[in-house]
């Protein structure tokens, strides 16, 4: 079982969209994947995954108050499960030993932040005392990456001068992935779209304002995040493979 956990100190960094996601693609894998969320904000995955009881999301998805309990039961709750991964999405916290624990209890940490100014510095906030505390098993990756500037590369660029591991897929910006949590799918289902009207008829828009066919709502861009989160898995999965291979 790989427990992959997804954290870091800022808010609104791309947390439960990139613990959602990953979560999914795993289980579009056929893997077997149990999503804990130790937020209990509105906008975390287990509301997320609730707000649309019909869509088939293939996995698990648990609050962690209700698993934690479970494991003071027994400690080997979750090994007994026949688990592949277990994806956790926490709370943007300052809670540095939390912080530093949830490393250690982790195969890897998925760091994501945005590559504004503010995130980044964010983002110095949760590697230096992860770095001190000689926590290695961390993964930056950035997201909501907007299409007009070249901010998500160069964040990149930086980490990568620096030394810190990276992952090499960006997550470009996508109007599909709030759309995403709010409809209860996953990004690759999301539906943008406007209704206009006129003298002939209502029409169906998509967010550029062409013309959505029938019945097919699909936003055309939300491919763009979902292929770049397919990616992260791919670099995901053969890490963790290598590290297992490697003792
Ligand atoms: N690739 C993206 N394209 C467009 N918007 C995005 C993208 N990634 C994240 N967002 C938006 O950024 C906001 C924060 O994302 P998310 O909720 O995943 O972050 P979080 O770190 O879990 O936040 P919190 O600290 O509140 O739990 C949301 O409105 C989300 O829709
Ligand atoms: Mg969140």
């Amino acid at each position: 079982m790989k427990f992959i956990s997804v954290a870091g100190i800022k808010g609104g960094v791309g947390k439960t969209t990139t613990a959602v996601s990953i979560a999914k693609i795993l289980a579009d894998l056929n893997h077997s994947v149990l999503l804990i969320d130790s937020d209990v904000g509105l906008s975390a995955s287990y509301k997320w995954l609730h707000r649309n009881p019909d869509y088939p999301w293939g996995l698990q998805v648990r609050k962690w108050e209700e698993v934690r309990r479970q494991l003071e039961q027994n400690p080997k709750h979750l090994q007994e499960q026949g688990l592949d991964y277990v994806v956790m999405d926490t709370r943007g916290s300052e809670d540095i030993e939390e912080l530093v624990t949830l490393a250690r209890q982790s195969t890897l940490m998925v760091l994501p932040t945005k590559p504004d100014g503010l995130s980044v510095e964010g983002l110095k906030d949760t590697l230096t005392p992860l770095l001190q505390h000689k926590v290695r098993n961390f993964k930056v990756l950035i997201t909501d990456s907007p299409a007009h500037n070249s901010d998500g590369k160069d964040a990149q660029d930086e980490l990568v001068a620096a030394k810190l591991p990276v992952f090499a897929s960006i997550i470009r910006r996508t109007e599909a992935v709030s759309k995403a949590a709010t409809q209860g799918v996953p990004i690759k289902d999301a539906r943008v779209y406007k209704t206009l009207k006129d003298d002939n008829g209502e029409y169906k828009v998509d967010s550029e304002g062409y013309l959505i066919q029938k019945s097919s709502g699909r936003a055309h861009n939300a491919v763009n995040a979902w292929l770049d989160y397919q990616r992260v898995v791919q670099e995901l999965v053969q890490q963790l493979n290598q590290t297992a291979a490697h003792g």
